[in-house]
């Protein structure tokens, strides 16, 4: 499962296959042999050969094109297996900053290069004044085919994204920060075992959040934060609060297929994210002073880097880096026990405070309140000018529509005829939540819409959702997701293709 070999068909300028391996969580075993566990890092060197006409790419520290269409690569710091990804395909690539360059099929090249000229490198400094040096060398990204299942893989070196993020507005940038803050924290700082993938994507999100704050302010920082919250409520609305994944520390057990014990993959939701986002935030609440916790934050890059290490040893770290909240038993205070955080599901006992975001989220709140009414007061609603909104503002605003829906009958037509900006949007995020809206409003004048989504492009965040929708829907919804899944099957990844199986209650072959 894990090396997917595309036909042309399936990527962007549909003339030449491509080949990408992707290797989180416990996919690179079917690649090569190794101790395919997150506790165990080394350097890595590999010779590729490709046909005429193709360029390999690599998560390495450096590599040279020799004759013949060979490609050496050399990793030369310690690395976790998972974080070894080749690629091969027509692909191309432009500087957009002094160490950093996009890689994208030819067609879309242009594309990505204006999206990001000249913006990585000061993601990449702010990153380095909070977290300490960047020991990767170079930055680069390479945009995938429209199936690649993730919004970004933090291969080092070279980031893997989705095509989904070339939105045209930079508005989509919070991935490209993300995956460069996994660069001190996944990357240098590993979680020993994937029980404990919040220690990777926890301090992921806390940093990600830091940087953009430093870039955008705090106002938008929060409201981004907002938007991870609503997924954080919607998840544990779909699981249920007390299912096991949504503790931190989550039990792997050997199983022997998808139904039985706990694979890996699976801790791939919004509770290590989300949660383990709010638990690093309470640890920095307990601090209580900003530029304290982010010195910690260096300290703690530079005590366990190259190194795999379990919550334990962070948190004992935290412990001694600040004596005075060891004294105070900090760790065992009722309801927030460390303890708790790690291995009580549901949802966290602490919030960080998002109300600098308010002045951007009160009129999404309000606006949304005013499209739920009976009686709709379309002289309050146009007076709102929605057209001056950046993407997540938008996107707060359709989850809290979301979350009322389904609306009073008629007005999820109004609200699409009024709003092109949103019903007829090419920006991925966009698209999801409307897609989710026509879902839950049953909206089968739109159905198409859902439809053309999951034929352009196969995410993981972006597919299951919207089936899960659809199967929980009508008759007519589940007849689009039986029709929609076998015209679009095989693009998608294998483990996505399985998800949805178990969603739509096919049979999963082991
Ligand atoms: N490392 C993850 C992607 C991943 C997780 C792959 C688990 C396989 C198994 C990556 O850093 C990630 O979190 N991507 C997010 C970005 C978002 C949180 C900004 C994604 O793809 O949605
Ligand atoms: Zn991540």
């Amino acid at each position: 499962p894990q090396v997917c070999w595309l036909a042309p068909e399936q990527t962007a300028g549909k003339q030449k296959p491509y080949m990408y391996t992707q290797g989180q969580a416990v996919l690179n075993r079917s690649f090569f042999p190794g101790f395919d566990t997150p506790s165990v890092k080394c350097t890595y060197s590999a010779t590729v050969k490709v046909p005429e006409g193709f360029t390999a790419v690599m998560s390495a520290t450096s590599w040279e094109r020799q004759e013949d269409n060979t490609f050496v690569f050399k990793m030369s710091q310690p690395i976790p297996s998972y974080l070894i990804a080749l690629a091969v395909g027509d692909i191309v690539s432009a500087d957009v900053g002094p160490r950093s360059r996009v890689w994208a099929e030819p067609c879309l090249i242009e594309a990505a290069k204006k999206e990001y000229d000249g913006v990585i490198e000061e993601f990449l400094a702010v990153g380095e004044k909070l977290f300490g040096p960047y020991v990767w060398g170079r930055y680069d990204i390479l945009f995938m085919p429209p199936s690649f299942p993730f919004g970004g893989m933090e291969n080092p070196c070279l980031t893997f994204v989705t095509p989904c993020l070339l939105a045209g507005d930079r508005s989509l940038a919070d991935v490209i920060i993300h995956e460069i803050s996994h660069s001190w924290f996944g990357n240098l700082v590993t979680n020993a075992s994937w029980g404990e993938f919040w220690l990777n994507e926890g301090f992921t999100m806390y940093a990600q959040r830091r940087i953009s704050t430093e870039v955008y302010g705090l106002a938008y920082t929060c409201l981004e934060a907002a938007t991870g919250r609503a997924l954080l409520r919607q998840h544990m609305d779909n699981t249920g609060e007390d299912h096991p994944l949504n503790k931190l520390r989550v039990v792997i057990e050997p199983g022997f297929s998808l139904f039985l014990g706990v694979n890996p993959d699976d801790t791939y939701n919004e509770t290590p994210y989300e949660k383990g986002y709010c638990f690093v935030s309470y640890l920095a609440h307990l601090v209580g002073d900003q530029s304290k916790f982010d010195a910690f934050l260096q300290a703690y890059v530079n005590r366990f880097k190259f190194q795999s290490i379990t919550a334990d040893d962070a948190l004992g770290f935290f412990l001694e880096y600040f004596p005075e909240l060891k004294e105070k038993g900090v760790d065992s205070i009722p309801g927030l026990e460390f303890d708790r955080w790690l291995n009580t599901p549901g949802w966290p006992p602490y919030l960080p405070d998002l109300s600098p975001g308010e002045q951007l989220m009160k009129p999404a709140d309000e606006l949304a309140a005013l499209w739920a009414a009976d009686g709709l007061n379309m002289e309050a609603i146009e007076a709102v000018d929605v057209t001056a909104w950046r993407t997540y503002q938008l996107v707060y605003f359709l989850d809290q529509v979301l979350q009322k829906s389904p609306l009073p009958k008629g007005n999820v037509e109004r609200l699409s005829e009024m709003y092109p900006k949103i019903s007829k949007a090419q920006n991925a995020e966009l698209r999801l939540r409307w897609c989710q809206i026509v879902l839950k409003n049953n909206l089968e004048a739109e159905y198409s819409k859902v439809k053309d989504f999951l034929h352009s492009q196969g995410k993981q965040k972006y597919t299951l959702p919207l089936y899960r929708a659809m199967w929980g829907g009508s008759e007519s919804a589940r007849a689009l997701a039986m029709e929609t899944f076998s015209a679009t099957a095989p693009q998608l990844h294998v483990n996505v293709q399985n998800y949805v199986k178990k969603i739509l209650g096919l049979e999963v072959a082991q």
